[in-house]
């Protein structure tokens, strides 16, 4: 397997790796150890001024404003196999940074091309249309245009996967970006630079700005040449950001956190239900936006779904993300293992919810020094508590109860939140009629974290607004111009006399 040796990253601006104006670095760890593994540049403020300059005028440089839509596809296509062709380093970039295992990031970069190749193929089928007008000698029509510098601020838990869902339609519309990843998974996306350039795209098309939130994430939001920020994070730094855009008349999407119910009616496959609840909170440690972590069981089945989740959860087997046996690693950050463990504490004498498995720190964590937390089950929720309504990030599920149909969907929709949900049910009547009242951007029916580029995604309620994926997004990253032409060759009359 490749590994990757420590290293110091720079600040990818305009075409070349430089250092932050205030020669800063910080340190990044890695979540297995707990030890420092590379460097990166602390951009601020002046280096976000550097970046969207460098990113203004390539948006404005004849190679990008003039190339063909056909030609801006190929691009991509290109990157797409160049990043088929170095899957390996940036699965084991990302693992590495990231915690998460090896083999679910091989999973994912063996997909990931497709989303730029679907974008690919969108980029030349974006156009305006003619429009009748009020008199006959009227042509109408308008154009879509990119909207110019978009600002990326990305998180840690899935930072590749979530910054191509940003990068590859904001260079399918003719737009060019500088991306501020997470101050604590920054490695993969700088392991990707250099497929850009070897793609064929011009300097200062893409750039990245390393750095904290606060000052580099802060600077890239005020700055008034950044015409569209794309958001993904949690909910509170999300509604800042909004806020702030709002104030400059920005555009913004969020992609924010989720409380995301798992929906098991009493007729669902107990077998299959379980696999999709284990799979919806305990892959990727549960460090995902669309995280199932409240299961909703209707009364004849929540003793035999909890049993066989239990079951099946007590013998994940927990290690280094490194090795491809691996299904459960650590969490990404120490702040998140403080973070899980305080919410078993609250979940336990808060809330006063039954632990049936887990709440505590895995034997490997002191022999490694790795923040590792258990798998962790609570039953007899009430979703009224805390551990059912606040993003908790981590393996923790809560079990709860319901009696019909219309229990069912009040208490999935009895969230902040409206991101995703999962329902599990033989009878496809209830299955359509339940989607039509979940309030979430995405229902899962009879599985779970389903996601394709050609498929929206994107939350209601406090999980944000705006989409990613599919046609859709090309309008988040467009602007819609209308042209009128006069088209006759009678002279204008004059606009005092009335006819
Ligand atoms: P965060 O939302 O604060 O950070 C996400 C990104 O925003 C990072 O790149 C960060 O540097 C940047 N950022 C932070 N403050 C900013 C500001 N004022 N202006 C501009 N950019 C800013 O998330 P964080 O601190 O990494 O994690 C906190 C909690 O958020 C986690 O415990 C988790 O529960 C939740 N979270 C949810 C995610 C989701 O996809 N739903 C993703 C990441 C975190
Ligand atoms: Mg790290």
């Amino acid at each position: 397997m490749a590994t990757l040796a420590p290293k110091r990253y720079q600040l990818a601006i305009g075409g070349e790796w430089v250092d932050s104006a205030e020669q800063e670095t910080f340190a990044s760890l890695n979540p297995s150890t707990g030890q420092p593994w590379y460097e990166a540049a602390r951009g601020t403020a002046e280096d976000v001024r550097r970046a969207v300059a460098a990113a203004k005028a390539a948006f404005e440089r004849p190679t990008w404003r003039d190339m063909t839509q056909t030609a801006r596809g190929k691009l991509l296509r290109r990157l797409g196999d160049l990043i088929a062709e170095n899957a390996e380093l940036l699965a084991v970039a990302e693992a590495t940074d990231n915690g998460k295992l090896i083999r679910e990031m091989r999973g994912q970069l063996a997909v990931l091309p497709e989303y730029y190749y679907y974008f690919a193929g969108l980029a030349d089928k974006l156009h305006g249309e003619t429009i009748p007008a009020l008199r006959r000698e009227i042509l109408n029509y308008t154009l879509r245009e990119p909207v110019g510098v978009v600002g990326a601020i990305t998180p840690w838990n899935s930072p590749l996967l979530l910054t191509s869902l940003k990068i590859a339609p904001a260079l399918a519309a003719g737009c060019t970006l500088v991306i501020k990843p997470s101050e604590h998974t920054s490695a993969s996306l700088l392991e990707m630079m250099p497929l850009f350039e070897q793609a064929g795209y011009p300097a200062g098309v893409v750039n990245v700005v390393t750095g904290f939130g606060h000052d580099a994430g802060a600077a890239l939001v005020a700055h008034p040449d950044v015409t569209k920020l794309a958001f993904t994070g949690s909910s509170e730094t999300g509604s800042r950001i909004a806020a702030q855009a709002g104030a400059r008349l920005a555009r913004v999407t969020l992609e924010l956190g989720g409380k995301s119910p798992q929906v098991v009616f009493a007729d669902a496959d107990p077998h299959s239900a379980a696999m999709g609840i284990v799979a919806g909170v305990f892959a990727a440690a549960g460090q995902t936006c669309v995280a199932g972590s409240r299961v909703l069981c209707q009364d004849a089945v929540y003793d035999e779904v909890l049993e066989r989740v239990r079951e099946r959860a007590a013998r994940i087997k927990i290690g280094d993300p490194l090795d491809p046996d691996t299904e459960l690693g650590p969490l990404a950050l120490r702040e998140q293992l403080e973070k899980v463990r305080s919410y078993v504490r609250i979940g336990r004498d808060e809330d006063r919810a039954t632990l049936v498995l887990g709440g505590g720190v895995p034997e490997i964590a002191a022999r490694t020094g790795g923040w590792y937390f258990e798998p962790t089950i609570f039953a007899d929720g009430r979703n009224d508590m805390r551990v059912c309504q606040e993003e908790i990030f981590g393996p923790v599920v809560t079990f709860l109860r319901f009696r019909d149909e219309d229990e069912a969907v009040r208490l999935a929709n009895d969230t902040r939140f409206g991101l995703a949900a999962g329902v599990w049910t033989r009878d496809m009547a209830r299955a359509h009629r339940v989607a039509s009242r979940l309030d979430a951007g995405t229902v899962w029916l009879n599985t779970y974290r389903a996601m394709s580029p050609m498929s929206p995604l994107g939350g209601f309620k406090d999980s944000g607004f705006g989409k990613e994926n599919g046609f859709e997004v090309m309008r988040e990253y467009t602007r819609l111009k209308s042209v009128w032409v006069n088209t006759s060759d009678e002279p204008t009359a004059d606009p005092f006399v009335l006819r």
